[in-house]
Parts: structure tokens; sequence; C-alpha cells
């Protein structure tokens, strides 16, 4: 288990840009906004939201959609993930993203904050044990 994270002003700044990325989110379908921060080595900020689809299959969850663009804009590690919803209790990143997390930040702590006053954090390799590494043959 790893040490209680802390959680800073940068953190509190950060989780304000997850609120207003939510406030943006595209989910006419289900109903369920989500917001994410990615906090960037040395201090920026990239934020994102869930994207729907008429075509369900192509919905965008908000942690993926986070990552495109900081890597869109030359960030290629986190130390810090922080998704919000409106639910009670916190929603953990799906499968896919803790995929999609693991590649660029597996050591980043990702904190889940919902409706309730606290918040609950894990690391991203302890939310996805065994993923998937691609090592390129060697041609
Ligand atoms: N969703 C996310 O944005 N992140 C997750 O990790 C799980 C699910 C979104 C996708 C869809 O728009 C809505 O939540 C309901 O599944």
């Amino acid at each position: 288990m790893m040490e209680h994270p802390a959680w800073t002003d940068r953190h509190e700044a950060a989780l304000q840009e997850a609120w207003k990325a939510r406030a943006n989110a595209w989910a006419p379908y289900s109903g369920f906004q989500v917001g994410c921060a990615l906090m960037v080595p040395g201090g920026g900020v990239v934020a994102g939201c869930n994207v729907e689809n008429a075509s369900y299959g192509l919905t965008q969850c908000a942690e993926r959609c986070a990552i495109c663009a900081a890597v869109a804009q030359g960030n290629s590690t986190f130390t810090d993930i922080i998704v919000v919803t409106d639910l009670e209790s916190p929603s953990p990143p799906c499968g896919a993203c803790r995929q999609v997390l693991f590649e660029f930040a597996p050591e980043a702590t990702v904190w889940l904050v919902g409706k309730q006053p606290g918040k609950t954090w894990h690391k991203v390799s302890d939310l996805l044990p065994h993923a998937f590494r691609f090592e390129p043959p060697a041609r």
C-alpha cells in the first residue's frame, strides 16, 4: 500500500479544472458527466470530459479525452490524475482507461472525487495489475 499522497494547492487548482471540464461533458445519452484533470510534472494541468456519440460505442471517456489533449500538447507523463463525477461514491476509471493511463503514468496517483467530501486515491499500477505491455520484436 502506498503512503497517503499529499493534496496541495496545485491539486486544488487542478480539481477546479476537472470540474470545469466536466461541465462541458457531452453526455446526452447516459446523462453521466465525468471530468478529468491530469497534472503534468513542472506545473501544468490538462483537463478532459466524456464525449458521447449517437453511435454509443464511439463514446470517449473523460480520462482518455484528457490524455489525448495532453499528449497533443507535448506531455507524456503525469504525476496525478483527478476524476470527478456527481455520484455519492467516487467512480473509478474503466478498464480501457486504466490501460491508457498505465501507458503514460503507471506511478501516478488517481484521485476520485464525488459529491461527498473526501477523496479516495489509488496508484495507476494498483488499478491495473498485469497491464498489457508491448515489446516490439527486433527486426
Ligand atoms: N465514463 C468516463 O468518462 N470515464 C470512465 O472511466 C467510465 C465511464 C463515461 C463514458 C460514458 O459517457 C458515461 O461515462 C457512461 O458510461
